[in-house]
């Protein structure tokens, strides 16, 4: 049985001030599902500590939505991932849609993260997903093949512990448009499929899948209660604890049935 994950992805949003209360937020309301359900929230890097003291020991850990690859040295403007074990960060999402098709991230460049981020010991998640355009010429697996093809090239079955995959369909991404149950089930069946092929079985079931595209506390029930469904990626509905918290119970109701 695969412990769900629900992180929250802040994107470029919050100031300190609704960082941290937002923080408290999220650890007040998870602190009784954590028994159940791994819960991180993804603040932009110039909040992680102050989200990391926030969170306290609640059991909420926190999450960088990217990092470079290099060690630290003369790269202006970027993070490294020294500086994120070094805040207390424990995962890293990495490949998000926005990085890929707004600041062109490659899947070459993408793993290099991953292979670093996986070094250094950090967990990462690696989101996936096709644009419309690829949907409606069905070339959605292909898409997803590639992405993990590069993604996790050179990744090895024992560092895929560390890995959580997160299918995100980029046209459900801040649109208010999810995937259906059945669309995210396929994607997600296509993926474990893919783990099974390229590693083992064990892999393939160990690996924990989230989904993330406009999950919200009136969808997110039927989206976990798919088999390969693990858990959420969650944007917009994660940035309050009134929408986050109960995408969390969703999450820990799904262990019970
Ligand atoms: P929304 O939940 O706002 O659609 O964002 C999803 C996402 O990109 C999470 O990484």
């Amino acid at each position: 049985m695969r412990r769900p994950f629900v992180a929250g992805n802040w994107k470029m949003t919050q100031t300190h001030a609704s960082a941290v209360a937002l923080a408290k937020g999220v650890a007040d309301g998870a602190k009784a599902l954590v028994d159940q359900v791994d819960v991180a929230v993804g603040p932009p890097f110039v909040y992680l500590t102050a989200v990391k003291e926030a969170v306290g020991n609640s059991g909420v850990t926190v999450a960088a939505q990217n990092a470079y690859f290099e060690q630290p040295g003369a790269f202006t403007g970027e993070t490294a991932l020294d500086m994120l074990t070094d805040v207390g960060c424990q995962w890293v999402i990495l490949g998000h849609s926005e990085r890929r098709h707004v600041l062109g991230e490659t899947d070459e460049l993408i793993n290099k993260k991953v292979q670093a981020a996986l070094a250094k010991g950090l967990g990462v998640i690696l989101c996936v997903g096709e644009l419309i355009e690829e949907r409606k010429a069905d070339q959605t697996n292909a898409v997803l093949d590639r992405q993990m093809e590069g993604g996790l090239a050179d990744v090895t079955a024992e560092q895929m512990a560390k890995v959580v995959i997160a299918y995100e369909p980029v046209w459900a991404i801040g649109t208010g448009e999810t995937a259906t149950p059945d669309q995210a089930e396929s994607a997600h069946a296509h993926l474990r499929n893919w783990m099974q092929s390229r590693y083992n079985p064990d892999v393939a079931q160990a690996t924990r899948i989230q989904y993330g595209g406009s999950v919200k506390p009136d969808n997110a029930a039927e989206l976990l209660a798919q088999p390969n469904v693990d858990g959420a990626l969650v944007g917009g509905a994660s940035l309050k604890p009134e929408t986050f918290i109960p995408i969390i119970e969703a999450a820990h109701v799904s262990v019970a049935s």
